[in-house]
C-alpha cells in the first residue's frame, strides 16, 4: 500500500490545503500553508510550542474558517462546518482529550458513529425495526473497533476511569467509528509511558493498512520519524521544511528553529532582531534572556 504513492498521475490526494491563511486579530497563527495527503500515506505535522499545528487541524476541520486559502478532500472543496466535513471523511483527535467523562466506553464509541447511521430521530422514538437493526449493526461495529484499539475489555467502564493513555485511544476509536478516509491526530501519545507510545504507533500503522490516510501532530521526534513517509515543519505558522524524516532530521534549520535560534531568514528574525538591538541600547548590564517556551499544555 505504502508503494503506490509514486503513482501520481492517477492518484487524487486525500487532502490538500491550498493557502491556507489563518489569522487571529493581528496574530497570523497560520500563514499561507500548502499541504497535501495521499491515499496510503502518514505524514506528520511537528513544530515548536505556538507554531500552529492545532490552528491548522482547526481550518481543515470547518472549526475555524480559514482567512485565506482552501481545504479539499478528495478533490471536492470542503465547507467549514465541523459536522459535514466529518460527514465528507475527515476524523479527528483533539490536543485536550474530549471524551464525554460520564459515558462508558462503548457509548462514546456509539457516538462517534451517529453521523454514518441514517436512522432518523423518530425512528429512534418509535423504536422501529430499522432503528433496532441499525442499532444492533452500530454495536458490532462499535466492538470491532475497540478490539481493534485494544480497549474491548473495557467496554462498560466510565470513560473518565480510564487511564490518561486508553483515554487518547478510546479518542481514536471514536474518531474511526465515523468511518474516515483520514485521520488527524493531534498529539497522540502526549502523556503516555514508552510502552503505550509503542503501541499507539502500531496502532497508526494498522490504521493506515486498513486505508485511511493519517496526518500527524506530535512533540516524540521518534514517534513521528519511525512512523511518518513524510513530514511537514511549521515553524511561527509558516512551513519551513516538508520531506522525509531523513531530510527534515538533516535539515540546520529545523533543529535552529526547536532551539529558537534565528537562523537567516526565519520567519520573525527581523523582528527579534530589531527587539535584541533596542534590549542591548537600553538598558546596559541587564540583559535577561527571552524567548523560551513553555513545553506542555
Ligand atoms: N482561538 C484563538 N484566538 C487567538 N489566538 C489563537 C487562537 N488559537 C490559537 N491562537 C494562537 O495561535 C498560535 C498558534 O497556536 P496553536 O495552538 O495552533 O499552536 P500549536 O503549534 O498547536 O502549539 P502546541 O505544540 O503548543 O500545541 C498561538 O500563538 C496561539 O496563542
Ligand atoms: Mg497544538
Amino acid at each position: 500500500m505504502n508503494t503506490m504513492t509514486n503513482n501520481t498521475a492517477t492518484t487524487t490526494p486525500v487532502l490538500h490545503a491550498a493557502g491556507v491563511t489563518m489569522r487571529f486579530g493581528g496574530l497570523t497563527a497560520v500563514r499561507n500553508v500548502e499541504l497535501t495527503v495521499n491515499s496510503g500515506e502518514i505524514v506528520g505535522l511537528i513544530g515548536p510550542n505556538g507554531a500552529g499545528k492545532t490552528t491548522f487541524f482547526n481550518c481543515l476541520t470547518g472549526l475555524y474558517i480559514p482567512t485565506e486559502g482552501t481545504v479539499s478532500y478528495k478533490g471536492a472543496v470542503l465547507p467549514h462546518k465541523s459536522h459535514l466535513v466529518t460527514q465528507a471523511g475527515i476524523a479527528r483527535t483533539f490536543q485536550n482529550i474530549r471524551l464525554f467523562a460520564n459515558m462508558t466506553v462503548l457509548e462514546n464509541v456509539l457516538v462517534g458513529r451517529h453521523t454514518r447511521t441514517k436512522e432518523g430521530l423518530w425512528s429512534a422514538l418509535l423504536r422501529s425495526p430499522g432503528f433496532k437493526k441499525a442499532e444492533r449493526e452500530s454495536e458490532e461495529r462499535a466492538m470491532e473497533l475497540l478490539e481493534f484499539t485494544g480497549l474491548a475489555a473495557k467496554r462498560d467502564h466510565l470513560a473518565r476511569n480510564l487511564p490518561y493513555g486508553e483515554q487518547r485511544k478510546l479518542e481514536i476509536a471514536r474518531a474511526l467509528a465515523s468511518e474516515p478516509g483520514l485521520l488527524l491526530l493531534d498529539e497522540p501519545t502526549a502523556g503516555m509511558n514508552p510502552q503505550e507510545t509503542r503501541t499507539t504507533q502500531d496502532l497508526v500503522f494498522a490504521i493506515r493498512d486498513q486505508g485511511i490516510a493519517v496526518l500527524v501532530i506530535e512533540h516524540d521526534m521518534r514517534f513521528i520519524f519511525n512512523l511518518c513517509d513524510r513530514v511537514a515543519v511549521l515553524v511561527q505558522g509558516e512551513k519551513l521544511v516538508e520531506g522525509t524524516s531523513e531530510v527534515v532530521q538533516g535539515d540546520e534549520r529545523v533543529v535552529a528553529a526547536y532551539l529558537g535560534t534565528p537562523y537567516e531568514g526565519a520567519p520573525g528574525a527581523d523582528e527579534v532582531a530589531e527587539v535584541e538591538d533596542a534590549e542591548a541600547h537600553s538598558t546596559p548590564g541587564t540583559s535577561g534572556s527571552s524567548g523560551t517556551e513553555g513545553e506542555n499544555q
